[in-house]
């Protein structure tokens, strides 16, 4: 009888409308298809299903994970990847259970490598100041070194959600509010990981997450529910995910949350119609931990089997961490309710994964105990690590030029738990060893400096502790550097705040270090933007320096004395007030704008205006920018050129961001009061002029329309270029 069922669904499978073109795309007949249609003839149905799930083996990174005993299944050949497990001994012992299975498919390991791997590099965002696509770049393939060393095939990495909202904690783990500087971190991220070729053993399967829209969660309240127009996803959300495709990501996560209703982790809308449909995409889609399950929480799904079916129809081919496609694709495929074309298009994205990697020549070539011990916690690494620290460095204020320090500077009196905090100098999501960070304080005293530390506040009780004692320590020194800011705890997930301020007693202790009449130094750590309007009054000097990973240390007081003159830039507007929040500097003009005052779109109680906007941050030096010119241009494609004098003004050489806004003066929808579409970081020597010339095409006019089509339109634009998205000198263009 089971026969009979099991042909009738078979027949009915072949019959049945595929959910999208790409279940239709005719392979090219080349030796890895040939290999995966023939292995793929091998398996059974249950093989078959046991590639689409992927189970933790005590990495618990969310909630309700069962624990099962995982080398029987994957002798089976019922679990096809791993998350969490890394280490060559450890993956080595996986894999030989792998290799005990009737087919002998090699498991994939994959992992969080999110901001380095043992190396701890600086948090996501805080790199993303750099605006360094290259040295963004080098992260990811150092981080993809190691991780690969460790035996690690997959990172679930880089997170590119977009966010205007500092109270969602997981802002630390993206590249801020900009979508076009998003979507080229995004692709040199997915370059870092993957670089040229998969078989490659110091590359590793990127993911680009979280699929999508998951950065603006309503109230931003991590996991919450995301709703907007099509056309506000496709212009402000969805290009670096775009971008991530375009750069060949191996891999894409889908999101917990509900997009415009439909949870992301069973929307076909998402998965095939733009991902594998309109973009081509080939990879995998991989749930985030437990989405499929959490269907039914979502109350989209009535039970784990109907989670099941909705979720392999949409497109989401590789379960984490949950069990309903173990437990009812088998019986949803011989009834016939899940077409078996629609199994073997997710089996068939994922082989081929493994292929690329050279996983079935040789399942244990990332298993090389020798590479593991070179390779990891190298000092390449960490000089590379301390080289994109540097550059991840925001100066936010220096009055009266007090940084850099002398070299005459001899005794320091350091204030705050932060600067001898290694396990917060990693930040959250982080691989990192954490004994071996070298903090504030170490990289002070191996500076051979004297350094008197106070406490000074009780991050936990959220007190100042001894303040006479920490006064008497600063007036004896020849400057005062205080760590000010977040434990790496108050961001990452499941850390939305309602109130992202800096402790009003925290303030207080630097405004007391003012008063001492010494060169005071605030040094701001913290993995998302934060509120400080005291100190942003009262301090002469900050620094905003994130988490920046294992070799913070030095990268901070290669800083202060001016070893390296900080060229970092905002990736997200700092706001002034909490109510601020949403904020970014995109908003539209509105039919009353903010500048008009009187009826206008503004607040009665605060501010509209940010604390810092985007794009923002100081250096050493100075630099002028020259009125911008345009040119119109005859090469294909282009319709003209933005070019700008950069002269450093100053005494020291030094690296600016030149950045390139626009604005499409009237459109068929509204439209930004401006738009980064170009940016370039040039060094110059003290009076050194550049010019620094932008394209304008396609990239830099248009926008997508509530259809979701892509349209340039003509009419008149304005051309900004400066230091940041505030300080901008403008010119005017027409597309005729
Ligand atoms: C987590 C995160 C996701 C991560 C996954 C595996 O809950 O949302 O970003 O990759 O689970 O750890």
């Amino acid at each position: 009888m089971r026969k009979i069922a099991f042909l009738t669904a078979l027949l009915a499978a072949m019959v049945a409308q595929p959910v999208g073109a790409t279940l239709n795309a005719s392979k090219p007949d080349n030796e890895m298809n040939r290999f995966i249609s023939n292995l793929m003839k091998q398996m059974t149905l249950e093989e078959k299903i046991g590639q689409l799930c992927q189970m933790p083996d005590g990495y618990i990174t969310g909630p309700d994970n069962t624990q099962v005993s995982l080398a029987p299944l994957i002798s089976e050949g019922k679990i096809g990847s791993l998350l969490g497990v890394c280490g060559v001994a450890e993956t080595r012992k996986f894999q030989d259970a792998a290799m005990k299975s009737q087919l002998k498919i090699p498991l994939l390991f994959g992992m969080d490598v999110i901001h380095g791997y043992t190396t701890g590099f600086p948090l996501p965002l805080a790199e993303a100041a750099s605006f360094d696509l290259d040295a963004i770049e080098m992260s990811a393939r150092c981080a993809a070194r190691e991780a690969a060393a460790a035996g690690l095939h997959w990172t679930f990495a880089p997170m590119v959600d977009i966010s205007w909202d500092a109270r969602w904690g997981r802002v630390m783990e993206g590249a801020g509010e900009d979508p076009y500087y998003g979507a080229k971190v995004a692709a040199a991220r997915v370059k870092g990981f993957q670089g040229e070729n998969l078989a490659d053993t110091a590359t590793i399967l990127s993911c680009i997450k979280h699929f999508g829209g998951y950065g603006a969660p309503m109230a931003g309240k991590d996991y919450n529910s995301v709703d907007m127009s099509l056309s506000h996803f496709a212009n402000f959300y969805m290009p670096p995910y775009k971008a991530g495709a375009e750069a060949g990501a191996a891999t894409f996560m889908s999101a917990f949350s509900d997009l415009n209703n439909v949870p992301c982790t069973a929307n076909s809308f998402l998965l095939r119609d733009l991902l594998k449909n309109q973009w081509g995409f080939e990879g995998f889609v991989v749930s985030d931990w437990g989405s499929v399950g959490e269907l039914m929480n979502h109350r989209y799904a009535s039970d784990s089997r109907d989670a099941a079916l909705k979720a392999i129809s949409a497109g989401l081919d590789m379960e984490m961490a949950t069990q309903c496609y173990a437990d009812n694709l088998a019986e949803l495929v011989k009834e016939g309710k899940v077409p078996m074309k629609i199994v073997d298009d997710a089996v068939r994205r994922i082989l081929e994964q493994k292929y690329r990697l050279g996983l079935f020549e040789d399942p244990y070539r990332y298993c090389n105990e020798e590479r593991e011990r070179e390779v990891i916690g190298s000092q390449k690494s960490r000089d590379e690590a301390r080289y994109v620290a540097e550059r991840s460095i925001v100066l936010l204020k220096n009055d009266h030029n007090i940084l850099p320090l002398s070299p005459d500077v001899k005794k320091v009196a350091l204030v705050g738990a932060l600067s001898k905090s290694k396990r917060d100098m990693c930040g959250s999501w982080t691989c990192a060893d954490v004994d071996q960070t070298v903090t504030l304080y170490d990289a002070l005293i191996n500076r051979g400096l004297t350094v008197d530390y106070s406490d000074g506040y009780d991050m936990e009780q959220n007190r100042i502790s001894n303040l006479s004692q920490t006064l008497a320590s600063a007036r004896e020194s020849d400057v005062v550097i205080v760590a000010m800011g977040e434990r790496a705890s108050y961001t990452g997930e499941m850390a939305s705040r309602g109130d992202i301020a800096i402790s009003d007693e925290q303030q207080r202790l630097v405004a007391e270090l003012v008063k001492t009449g010494k060169p005071v130094v605030v040094l701001l750590m913290c993995g998302r933007p934060v509120i400080f309007n005291q100190v942003k009054e009262e301090a002469p000097a900050i620094l905003c320096t994130w988490w920046l990973g294992s070799e913070a240390g030095p990268a901070i007081t290669n800083v202060l004395w001016g070893e390296y003159n900080p060229s970092g830039k905002l990736p997200m507007s700092f706001p002034a007030h909490n109510g601020q929040i949403p904020l970014n500097y995109q908003y539209k003009s509105t039919g009353r704008p903010t500048a008009n005052g009187g009826w206008s779109t503004r607040y009665r109680d605060i501010t509209t205006e940010p604390a810092y906007p985007f794009g923002y941050g100081l250096s050493y030096t100075t630099f002028d920018y020259s009125d911008p010119k345009v040119e119109a241009s005859t090469k294909p494609g282009e319709y003209a050129t933005v070019s700008v004098e950069v002269t450093n003004t100053g005494k020291r050489k030094g690296e600016e961001v030149v950045q390139l806004y626009v604005r499409d003066e009237v459109a068929s929808i509204t439209r930004p009061i401006k738009e980064l579409k170009g940016f370039e970081k040039i060094r110059l020597e003290p009076g050194e002029t550049r010019i620094v010339t932008f394209p304008i095409t396609d990239e830099q006019l248009g926008f997508y329309d509530n259809d979701m089509k892509y349209r340039v339109e003509k009419g008149d634009f304005t051309f900004m270029v400066g230091s940041d998205s505030k300080n901008l000198k403008s010119t005017s263009f027409t597309l005729k």
